[in-house]
């Protein structure tokens, strides 16, 4: 008899497995030996991108239609996670692909999407997605960016804030206010192009983890896009916007899984190694409750985001609500407080070793901590998880 348990579990296939193989050896291979210099320099990982995309794994939710690799919602966060558990950075690349042009996937015409997602597939082109401003970061629906109807055209002006990957990518989802009176039913969503005249970028912010991901302000002074740049129609904007978040806040949660994931590994090496009082830490009953604890909490997280992707994909193949906007929040909140509690312990497990930059764990505690604020911070999941129980 099929129970509920049935019905939420989402094993991974062979296919999901061998797919985590590759990604991980590529990982291991080809981003790992530049994660310590591109959080040091804070310098986008080249390496990272040029590999990705060598490997078809820079996009992979890009549907087969659009020239994509047509992965499901589970075979995207295995290859966040495994690209995560080596660079965070670089993790943001598969993550931010899928969050900026998810909007064009879920709400765009057919036009659009063979225009944008083209490109994005082939690895001509990154795709950022501009919710956030400097006065509308949690209240998003209170943005101020305008985009006012000109002809065959919108003109859009405003300012957006930390977006992802900025300046680097050649295409931005922008949501922008098309009647003012209707507060979100008068949202819209438009793609901008980085080449568009009136775009400009701020300096990159000066943070404190995934350095190797600019973080930028993108300035709209009078740019003039075309009207079939429309997302959906005008005023459903706000609604893309969340349910892009629904899909996509899943990925947070597979690279806080992954960040956590690389911290607990190479903890678990290291006490192997480090000798104290004649022995392996590691042959201490207080290290091994640590370690115990860190890979349940782990596992326990997995499970939620591996039940979410499927609730994801179950959505996009036309599937019922499934909860998705509870299971995608939950997620990215579990996940995430999780990967800063394993992060912390692993690198406590180091002790003073883990606090240098000699190591790799404080990166990972670093970069752990952006994974419970973006994407909608854990008190704001919280709102959304309380206002769709399931
Ligand atoms: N799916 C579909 N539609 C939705 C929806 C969802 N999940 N959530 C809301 N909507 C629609 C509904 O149609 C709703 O209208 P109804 O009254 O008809 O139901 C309308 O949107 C307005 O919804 P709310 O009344 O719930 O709006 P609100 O102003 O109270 O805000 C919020 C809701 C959940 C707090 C939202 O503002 C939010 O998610 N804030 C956080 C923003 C966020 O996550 N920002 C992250 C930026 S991206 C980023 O960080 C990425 C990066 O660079 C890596």
């Amino acid at each position: 008899m099929a129970g509920s348990a049935d019905f939420d579990l989402y094993r991974p296939s062979e296919e999901h497995d061998m797919l985590r193989e590759a990604v991980r050896a590529l990982s291991e291979a080809k981003i790992a030996p530049f994660a310590a210099a591109v959080d040091e320099e804070a310098r986008f990982p080249q390496e990272a991108l040029d590999a990705l995309v060598a490997a078809d794994l820079h996009a992979v939710h890009v549907p087969e239609e659009y020239g994509g690799a047509g992965a499901d919602a589970l075979a995207t966060v295995i290859v966040i996670e495994e690209v995560a558990r080596v660079c965070a950075s670089s993790s943001l690349i598969p993550a931010v692909n899928k969050l900026g042009s998810l909007p064009v996937v879920l709400s765009g015409g057919e036009d659009l999407k063979k225009k944008y997602l083209g490109p994005l597939a082939k690895g001509d082109a990154m795709f950022s997605y501009c919710l956030s401003e400097p006065d509308a970061g949690s209240d998003a629906g209170g943005m101020k960016t305008k985009a006012v109807r000109d002809g065959d055209g919108y003109v859009l002006n405003g300012v957006k804030r930390w977006i992802t990957n900025a300046g680097v990518s050649e295409y931005y989802t922008v949501m922008a206010v098309t009647d003012p009176d209707r507060r979100t039913k008068g949202i819209s969503a438009f793609v901008v192009e980085k080449g568009d005249e009136g775009v400009s970028f701020g300096a990159p912010e000066k943070k404190l983890g995934i350095k190797g991901s600019p973080t930028r302000e993108v300035y709209l002074d009078n740019v003039r896009v075309p009207a079939d740049r429309l997302i959906g129609d005008e005023g459903t904007g706000f609604a893309t916007a969340m349910k892009t978040l629904d899909h996509t806040r899943i990925t947070i949660a597979a690279q806080a899984l992954g960040i956590a994931q690389g911290a607990l590994d190479y903890a678990t090496g290291y006490v192997q190694e480090r000798k104290q009082f004649g022995k392996p830490i590691g042959d201490f009953q207080g290290v091994q409750f640590m370690l115990a604890d860190m890979a349940m909490k782990l596992e326990a997280a997995r499970q939620l985001t591996y039940s979410a992707a499927a609730r994801s994909q179950r959505v996009s193949d036309g599937g019922g609500k499934e909860h998705l906007t509870f299971f995608g929040a939950a997620a990215k909140c579990f996940a995430s407080d999780v990967a800063m509690e394993i992060t912390t312990d692993a690198v406590q497990l180091l002790g003073g070793y883990g606090y240098t930059r000699d190591y790799p764990v404080e990166r990972m505690m670093r970069d752990a901590k952006i994974t419970q604020i973006y994407e909608g911070t854990n008190q704001i999941q919280r709102i959304v998880m309380a206002r769709n129980l399931p």
